[in-house]
């Protein structure tokens, strides 16, 4: 297409992340419009058709109506539907020639994410994985003083997730990544991001991983003595800092309706979020909930330049954003998303690099990453050029196969080789 046209796109999957991407368009209209949705949840449909003045011609329930429709309504779909609901309607929006951004995970099996990989590729669409991290400017501030040389040769990396225990609560225990079967495993859900990003920083291959981390602390054996199953009614409900009360209730009082008020419910007034806790699934008490995902998770890599790695995810923490430690032949950087900090072996000096002021503010969520990926995917749908996507589907495939890897080498306590 003209480079100066306008690229546009439909959401399909109108939740969350489907709504955050969507938010780029109002911030860049001249690079991007939103001209269709599918969405079966009415609240959510109606909010997008009313943002964005879709006509009803281009409003759908599903992202099956959407595929049955006749030829298409936009250059390129983001498809943001659950974690289970991406193979099929991925295989359909590519078939039906859509260029394609696709929600991490791909897939939740290894095959699943071959086969969109090999439709990708035989129908010649542009496709990208929303791994956002790799888009954020710290994130490139980081590669580029890798690539400069600037600690020499990498020799292993050390990567904290610190998820914290309300947000692992709120999406790990209550809510929906809390089930295996019913979404992914954890490192899938959450730290497939993680992988990714150390695969990308390295810039080498994983080439064996070992794992190891369980179900620690969220199961019924540690249910409190007299709790009760809701929080609202429960008499050990003050001393428990994962009380829905305290991550919900008391948030919307501060007059906080954002994550995670409004993924528990549509109306985020003090009655609203008290309904959804008194009924809702967000209310439930963490030791009993329908959870079986790991709340800690740790991961040992090779990669094939030969350099080592150590990943770890907890629950158990304040909750902030990653830290990472890189270990070069001629010095050692240590950052924090924001902030890199670099010591040098010749000069026995630090020096602090601030990541988050290079070219411009911060202006979404993911520390500028979800803006960035737009940015990236946008651009690429307006040149024709896969090569604007940093992650492309052979490389989200390799990295989708580490995260399958460790999660077996976590299951039967084997290192497995790639
Ligand atoms: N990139 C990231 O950092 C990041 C962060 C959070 C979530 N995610 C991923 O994004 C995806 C969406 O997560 P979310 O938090 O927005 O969830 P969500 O539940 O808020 O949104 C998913 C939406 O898909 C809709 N949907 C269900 N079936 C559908 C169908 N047949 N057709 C069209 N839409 C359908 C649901 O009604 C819902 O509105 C998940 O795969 C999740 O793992 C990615």
């Amino acid at each position: 297409m003209d480079r100066n046209q306008k690229v546009s796109i439909c959401i399909v999957g109108a939740g969350s992340r489907g709504r955050s991407y969507s938010n780029y368009s109002t911030d860049f209209p001249d690079e991007v419009h939103v001209v269709g949705v599918a969405e079966p949840r009415d609240f959510y449909r109606n909010d997008l058709v009313e943002k964005y003045a879709i006509p009803p011609e281009n409003v759908f329930n599903s992202w099956q109506e959407l595929a049955a429709h006749d030829g298409r309504v936009a250059d390129a779909v983001i498809i943001a539907t659950p974690d289970q609901k991406h193979t099929a309607a991925a295989l359909a929006l590519i078939d039906k020639g859509y260029h394609v951004l696709l929600e991490k995970p791909m897939a939740p099996t290894r095959e699943e994410c071959e086969r969109i990989v090999a439709a990708a590729r035989a129908k010649k669409i542009l496709f990208g994985v929303c791994h956002v991290m790799r888009y954020t400017q710290y994130t490139q501030k980081l590669k580029q003083l890798l690539d400069d040389g600037l600690i020499g040769e990498i020799v292993s990396i050390q990567h904290l997730e610190p998820v914290g225990f309300s947000h692992q609560a709120h999406s790990y225990v209550r809510g929906q990544w809390s089930n295996e079967k019913e979404s992914s495993c954890m490192l899938l859900a959450k730290s497939c991001h993680d992988m990714d990003w150390l695969r990308y920083i390295v810039g080498s291959k994983i080439a064996k991983v070992s794992s190891f981390g369980h179900l620690r602390h969220f199961t019924a054996a540690n249910k409190p003595q007299g709790a009760s199953e809701r929080c609202v009614d429960c008499p050990v409900e003050p001393d428990c800092p994962y009380s829905a009360i305290k991550i919900y209730l008391d948030l919307v009082k501060k007059g906080h309706t954002g994550w995670p008020v409004d993924i528990i419910t549509p109306d985020t007034t003090v009655a609203g979020v008290q309904a959804a806790i008194k009924t809702g699934p967000y209310g439930r008490c963490v030791y009993a909930c329908n959870n079986d995902v790991v709340d800690h998770q740790v991961v040992g890599m090779e990669f094939e330049n030969g350099a080592s790695g150590a990943f770890t995810m907890t629950a158990f923490c304040e909750g902030s954003g990653r830290k990472t430690r890189i270990f070069g032949t001629k010095g050692e950087l240590y950052g924090d998303g924001k902030i890199i900090d670099h010591y040098d072996f010749l000069g026995k000096k630090h020096a602090l690099i601030d990541a988050s002021k290079v070219g411009g503010s911060i202006v979404s969520g993911h520390g500028g990453g979800d803006y960035g990926l737009m940015k990236k995917f946008i651009e690429a749908v307006a040149t024709n050029d896969q090569s604007a996507i940093l992650s492309g589907p052979v490389e989200s495939l390799e990295t989708h196969t580490s995260v399958f890897a460790a999660e077996e080498a976590r299951k039967t306590g084997r290192v497995v080789a790639l």
